[in-house]
């Protein structure tokens, strides 16, 4: 009897404590562990409001990556697309993307990595990984002064 009374008394003080502060239960209903791969984390932020989830982008606006020539070309070319925002497609804009291509170059060498192996592997047939070293490689050349 007195142990059914304290449950009782515990379920009530559990229930007044969500209803007077609903911020206090918040965490452990709306925040489950972020499970995605750091490479499909780092897409959704960069890449996937141009090109979509499925990588398919917008017609008219910008290309599909999936199946693309890029995605599953030499990962130091792949780089240097991604790095330069296709290579400055900003400067030779055309009738089938109606946006530009922005550069990445300011994402360190490992972040890149993570997302060209995440598109290359979602997106591109499974085209092999691409290392932080390939990244710094591609990286290099690119900022080699013309001659
Ligand atoms: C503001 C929109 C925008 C964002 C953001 C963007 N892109 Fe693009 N992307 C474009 C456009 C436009 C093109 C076409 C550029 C061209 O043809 O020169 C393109 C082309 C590409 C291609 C070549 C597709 C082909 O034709 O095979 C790849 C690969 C690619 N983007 C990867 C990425 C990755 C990876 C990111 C994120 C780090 C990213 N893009 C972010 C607009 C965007």
């Amino acid at each position: 009897m007195m142990k059914a009374l304290a449950a009782g008394l515990l379920m009530i003080s559990a229930g007044c404590a969500l209803a007077d502060d609903p911020a206090a239960a918040k965490p452990a209903a709306s925040a489950p562990a972020d499970t995605r791969p750091p490479g499909q984390k780092l897409y959704a932020r960069h890449c996937l409001p141009c090109h979509q989830a499925d990588g398919y982008g917008v017609p008219n606006m910008q290309p599909a990556i999936t199946d693309g020539t890029w995605v599953k070309s030499d990962p130091r070319a792949l780089a240097m697309f991604v790095m330069t925002g296709g290579f400055n497609s900003g400067e030779r804009k055309d009738s089938q993307n109606g946006n530009v291509m922005p550069p990445f170059a300011q994402l360190p060498d490992a972040d890149l990595a993570q997302i060209l192996t995440y598109i290359r592997e979602k997106f591109g047939k499974g085209a092999p990984a691409v290392s932080a070293a390939e990244v710094a490689d591609a990286r290099s050349k690119l900022q080699k002064p013309p001659n």
